[in-house]
């Protein structure tokens, strides 16, 4: 097993806050901020000279049933959509992190219903191995794999699904010398509420927009200081990636809308930009400040 991830933190206790959790903490990419509203925290993105996904390929893997009511069958479409959709925004375009045009490769639906707890080094690991070996998935230096598959739990890094995270990175090295790198969404037999706060598509897009920026900027995704030198680009304060930074660290809970080149849009946590300071949707402009919007006349 590679190094540990720690950009899987605990992303679903702050996913959604109170009314006014909110307000403070979107305040922290704004103009007037509330006086009520704490500073933002310190954050400086540096690079450790690891690798970077610069061209990435994104296949999404899909592991149970697909007949009807299946909750990874219902997510496939979606998720499909919106990574097929995603991979030509300018979402994943951040030239400042080295990341250039993204593909999107067909996904891989695994027909097996477990309904087990799975482990990370136990099971996730081996499967990604095994579909490499044969030729079912082709890892090289630019793939990223999100792994959906349904669990009564998961259990990485002596953490727990759903208790602990809703979704966590890692990356194994397999015979051949190559790595894969990939990102483990659990879903869930019986609901999982903080990882479904707002639904469990809603949130799977979250997470897995998250997730994807980081994995793309930091594909290693290790603490261990032993192999600092694989970072990529990472918040040297709090050690979160550039895809949960904006969420996670400076509590920027308000999503931004992504156009892609159809037509479609999606809502979507913006990203940490170290070159504009501030959270973006594309990394030409920063999001538009919460205060702005909070003046705004409601109904
Ligand atoms: C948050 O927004 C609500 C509604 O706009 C407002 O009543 C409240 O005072 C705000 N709280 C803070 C801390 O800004
Ligand atoms: C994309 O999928 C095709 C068909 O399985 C495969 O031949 C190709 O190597 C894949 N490309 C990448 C980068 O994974």
């Amino acid at each position: 097993m590679k190094g540990l991830t720690f950009a899987a933190i605990l992303i679903h206790t702050s996913l959604f806050n109170t009314v006014t959790a909110q307000n403070a903490s979107d305040a922290t990419i704004g103009v007037n901020l509330p006086t009520a509203a704490a500073a933002p925290p310190a954050t400086g993105v540096v690079y450790s000279g690891g690798h970077v996904l610069q061209n990435p390929t994104i296949q999404p893997i899909y592991w149970g049933h697909k007949t009807a009511g299946h909750i990874v069958g219902l997510v496939q479409p979606p998720m499909d959509l919106f990574y097929s959709e995603i991979v030509g925004s300018s979402y994943l375009l951040m030239p400042e992190y080295q990341v250039q045009e993204a593909t999107f490769n067909t996904s891989y639906f695994y027909e097996m219903d477990n309904g087990a707890v799975l482990d990370d080094t136990l099971d996730i690991q081996p499967f990604l191995i095994n579909l490499a070996k044969k030729g079912i998935i082709y890892p090289n230096q630019n793939t990223y794999y999100p792994v959906y598959v349904r669990v009564a739990g998961l259990l990485w890094n002596n953490l727990e699904s759903c208790t602990d995270f809703c979704y966590y990175r890692n990356s194994v090295t397999y015979a051949n010398g190559q790595t894969i790198y990939y990102g483990v969404f659990p879903l869930y037999m019986s609901f999982c509420t903080p990882c479904t706060s707002i639904s469990q598509i809603a949130n799977l897009i979250i997470n897995s927009a998250m997730a994807l920026a980081s994995a793309v900027t930091n594909p290693e995704a290790s603490s261990s200081s032993a192999s600092q030198a694989s970072l990529g680009y990472v918040d040297s304060v709090s050690g979160v990636g550039i895809g949960e930074l904006c969420r996670t660290v400076r509590k920027v809970s308000k999503l931004e809308e992504v156009f892609t080149v159809n037509g479609r849009y999606f809502q979507l946590p913006p990203l940490w930009s170290e070159k504009l300071q501030g959270c973006t949707a594309n990394f030409q402009t920063l999001a538009v400040p919460v205060a702005a919007l909070l003046g705004a006349p409601t109904q």
